[in-house]
C-alpha cells in the first residue's frame, strides 16, 4: 500500500540526471593538482524551483551548466539575490565534511527575510548539499589547504518589470575545487582603507550576504588593486569612525593582555569563521569583545603595541594575518610584518577540525558523504 508521505519528505525527492559530458579521471585530476579559487566548477548542480502557488518544488542535480533566463528576470534589474559559501573538506579516511552548514542554512534565512526572498527550509540545504556532494564528492581535493567551496544561491526569475518581491525564485548549489583565496597563501596581506565609500548603511542590507553589497564594494576594491593591496576595509557610513569589516571577511584585533575584540554593528555580515575562531579563544582563556571599534584606537593600538595581531577571517580567505593597512593618515602596520602567533595557532586549531586531523569536541562538522 502507498505510504502518504508528509509534503516536506515528498519535496525532498530528488531528481538526479548524470551528466554525459563529465571530466575524465585524467581531467579532473589535472584540476585537482592546482584549484584556484572559483574558477573551474564541478560536473553537475542543484536547481529548486519556488513558486508563490506551489512553495518549494522540483528539486533535482542535473548537469551543470548555463541558466536559461527571460530577459525580464527581475534579479537582472533589481538584484533580488542572496548567496552562502561553505566548504567540503576531504578528511583523512576519504570521506567528505562540512563545517556548521546549519549556521549558513539560518544566515540564508536570514538573507531570505531582508531581500523578500522565500524560506528555504534547513534541512532541504542540508539534503541540497548532501546530494551534490553524492555526485561530485570526487571533485573535493585531498592536499593541504585545498577543499570543494560550496556556493549556494537563489534570486528572483520572475519575468517581471513591477517592483516587488518575486513570484517565482530557484536555489541552486554548485561547486568549485579550491585553494587558497589569497594567491600568496597564509602569509600576510595589505588592506586598503576606503574613506570614499561604504559598503553599507543603518537599515540596509549589510546583514544580508546579497550581490548588492558585493557591487558597491567593487570600485573600492579596485582602488584597493590599484594601491597593491588585496582587500578593502570599510568604515561605518555614518560617522566614518568605526571599523566595519573588509569586502569579503571580517576583521579580528589581538591585544597584548591577550584580548580578542571585534566589530559589533547591524551592518556587518555576521561570519561563521569569526564566530568560531572567538569561540576557540574564548575556551582558551581569552577575553573576547564585540563591540564598536574606532580607527583611531586601532591606529593608537597598533603604534604603542597595545594592539599585536590582525587578521581577516572567512570562509574563503580562512584565517589570514593582516600586515598593514593603508589610510590616507599613513599605513598603520607594516607590509614586512610577521603573521601573529596567536592567529597561526588559532588557524590551526581551526583548520585541524575542517580537515579531521583533530577531534572536533563543539559538534561543528557534519558528514557529506555516505
Ligand atoms: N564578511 C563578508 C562581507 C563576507 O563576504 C564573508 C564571507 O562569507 C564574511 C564576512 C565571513 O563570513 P563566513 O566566515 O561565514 O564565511
Ligand atoms: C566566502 O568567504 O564564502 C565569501 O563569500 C567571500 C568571498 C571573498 C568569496
Amino acid at each position: 500500500m502507498p505510504i502518504d508521505l508528509p509534503m516536506a519528505q515528498k519535496d525532498l525527492l530528488f531528481q538526479v540526471t548524470r551528466n554525459d559530458q563529465a571530466k575524465s579521471v585524467a581531467e579532473l585530476e589535472d584540476i585537482l593538482a592546482a584549484p584556484a579559487f572559483g574558477q573551474v566548477f564541478t560536473d553537475h548542480m542543484v536547481d529548486i524551483c519556488w513558486s508563490e502557488k506551489g512553495g518549494w518544488h522540483r528539486p533535482r542535480v542535473q548537469p551543470y551548466g548555463p541558466i536559461a533566463l527571460d530577459p525580464a528576470a527581475s534579479v537582472l534589474h533589481y538584484g533580488q539575490e542572496i548567496f552562502e559559501g561553505l566548504k567540503a573538506y576531504r578528511h583523512p579516511d576519504g570521506s567528505v565534511w562540512s563545517f556548521r552548514p546549519d549556521q549558513n542554512a539560518k544566515r540564508l534565512q536570514r538573507s531570505a527575510k531582508r531581500m523578500a526572498l522565500p524560506d528555504l527550509p534547513e534541512e532541504y540545504f542540508l539534503e541540497s548539499l548532501r546530494q551534490l556532494i553524492a555526485v561530485d564528492g570526487h571533485w573535493t581535493p585531498g592536499a593541504p589547504e585545498t577543499s570543494l567551496y560550496l556556493r549556494p544561491f537563489m534570486f528572483a526569475k520572475e519575468a517581471f518589470l513591477g517592483i516587488r518581491p518575486a513570484k517565482k525564485v530557484n536555489y541552486y548549489l554548485i561547486a568549485s575545487p579550491t585553494g587558497a583565496y589569497f594567491p600568496g597563501g597564509v602569509s600576510p596581506v595589505s588592506i586598503w582603507l576606503s574613506t570614499t565609500y561604504s559598503r553599507a548603511g543603518k537599515g540596509g542590507t549589510g546583514q544580508a550576504k546579497t550581490g548588492g553589497n558585493y557591487a558597491a564594494s567593487l570600485v573600492a576594491q579596485m582602488e584597493a588593486a590599484e594601491h597593491g593591496c588585496q582587500q578593502v576595509m570599510f568604515l561605518d557610513s555614518v560617522e566614518g569612525k568605526y571599523l566595519e569589516e573588509l569586502g569579503g571577511m571580517n576583521v579580528v584585533l589581538v591585544y597584548a593582555d591577550g584580548t580578542l575584540v571585534t566589530p559589533a554593528s547591524e551592518t556587518i555580515l555576521e561570519g561563521i569563521t569569526r564566530d568560531s575562531i572567538l569561540q576557540l579563544a574564548a575556551d582558551r582563556g581569552h577575553a573576547v569583545e564585540r563591540r564598536p571599534v574606532a580607527l583611531e584606537e586601532f591606529r593608537q593600538g597598533v603604534a604603542s603595541s597595545q594592539i599585536t595581531e590582525v587578521f581577516a577571517c572567512g570562509t574563503a580567505a580562512v584565517v589570514t594575518p593582516i600586515g598593514q593597512v593603508l589610510t590616507p593618515d599613513g599605513p598603520i602596520g607594516s607590509a614586512n610584518a610577521e603573521a601573529g602567533e596567536l592567529t597561526m595557532s588559532l588557524r590551526e586549531q581551526l583548520t585541524d577540525i575542517q580537515y579531521g586531523r583533530a577531534e572536533d569536541p563543539y559538534g561543528w562538522m557534519v558528514r557529506l558523504s555516505q
